[in-house]
């Protein structure tokens, strides 16, 4: 069984990194852990040793090995598109943490390194999220009607202290890219135009930097469709993801903000628990997501989520900085 497990490479064991390299090596009896890399070799080292795996010097000390046939890249985006295109162009299976790159420029040559027989998929795992996902079923199947509207709450804990000059980039590619991502696939239309208005709601942490911490995008579809999505760092309460998506005969609410079961009663109230963190939120999701797509390499699934799916949402991104530095509405690129 050893022998024919398929062998995983992670490249950038940060914490999304790291996450995925402890679902490797524990969740996937197919898959095995062979080999780590990090640009702070500490980290890499540290992850190796933990989880039975090699830690490799270099990049292309990890893609040199003939037992890595799927790399995971968690690097920070800046690195996406180049680390992306030298693995799939060596033949490994690639699936690529968001957002796939910082321009269509960059999605274009990685969709073109996968157009070999390697297979590449981007990491919007929430649509691996039960809920999502059952949301998504139920509205493919036709059973709440026509989906017309989506509300999304994307509310993190973190404030940046960013300065002004970065504007939304890290808010659009970071945070709001999921749901440019989510909204598409719910609808399964393509979105035409993005309007962004933002701004530094410093009430939330006395040191905030001074890009803006909240941001507002009202997203048109090709085919009338709107979604509304709030995105907002710095809710002390809560890691606070949610959906709804209106639709003609029904309503799909998504995220009950709750990590457990357990409601607390009192005499003084009612209290339960909330998310802390995205790796809380969606544990499920990212274990679902890698697992998919390692255990599809034997038989060449084609992935969950495409190039052209993280295509899409980078130019959604773009689109939405672009209003939000213009102050009316973008259409979205090609
Ligand atoms: N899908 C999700 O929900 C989700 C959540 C968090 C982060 N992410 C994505 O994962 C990526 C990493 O985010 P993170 O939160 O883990 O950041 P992080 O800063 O915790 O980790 C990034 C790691 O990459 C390493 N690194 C830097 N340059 C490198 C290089 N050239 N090659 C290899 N490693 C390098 C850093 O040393 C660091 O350990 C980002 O693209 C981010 O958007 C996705």
């Amino acid at each position: 069984m050893t022998r024919d497990r398929i062998g995983v490479g992670v490249v950038g064991t940060g914490l999304m990194g790291r996450r995925h390299a402890e679902n490797v090596a524990r969740w996937i009896p197919e898959a095995r852990l062979v080999a780590a890399f990090d640009a702070d070799q500490r980290l890499a080292s540290r992850v190796a040793q933990d989880l039975d795996a090699v830690a490799c010097g270099s990049f292309d000390a990890l893609l040199d090995r003939d037992d890595v046939r799927v790399v995971v890249i968690a690097s920070p985006a800046r690195f996406h598109a180049e680390q992306a295109v030298a693995a799939l162009s060596r033949g490994k299976d690639v699936l690529l943490e968001k957002p796939m790159a910082h321009s269509l420029a960059d999605c274009d040559r990685v969709i073109g390194a996968a157009q070999g027989s390697a297979r590449l998929q981007i990491g919007f795992m929430r649509r691996y999220d039960p809920a999502y996902a059952e949301a998504k079923r139920l509205i493919a199947a036709g059973a709440l009607g026509e989906p017309l509207l989506i509300r999304a709450v994307h509310r993190d804990r973190e404030a940046t202290h960013l300065p002004a000059e970065s504007g939304v980039t890290d808010m659009m590619f970071e945070s709001t890219i999921h749901d440019f991502d989510l909204s598409r696939f719910i609808f399964g239309d393509e979105i035409a135009s993005v309007t962004t208005t933002a701004s530094v709601l410093c009430h939330a942490r006395g040191t905030h930097g001074h890009a803006p911490n909240a941001a507002l995008s009202s997203v048109r579809f090709a085919e009338g469709a709107l979604a509304d999505i709030e995105t907002y760092w710095g809710a002390l309460y809560a890691y606070d993801v949610r959906m709804e998506v209106v639709c003609a005969e029904g309503t799909a609410m998504i995220g009950a903000g709750r990590q457990t079961a357990l409601a607390v009663l009192t005499p003084g109230g009612a209290t339960h628990d909330l998310f802390p963190g995205f790796l809380e939120r969606f544990a499920d999701a990212y274990r679902a997501e890698v697992s998919d797509f390692v255990r599809g390499a034997p038989e060449r699934r084609p992935p969950a989520v495409s190039g052209l799916d993280g295509r899409a949402a980078v130019a959604a991104a773009l689109a939405g900085i672009a209003s939000y530095e213009s102050g009316v509405t973008a259409p979205v690129p090609i």
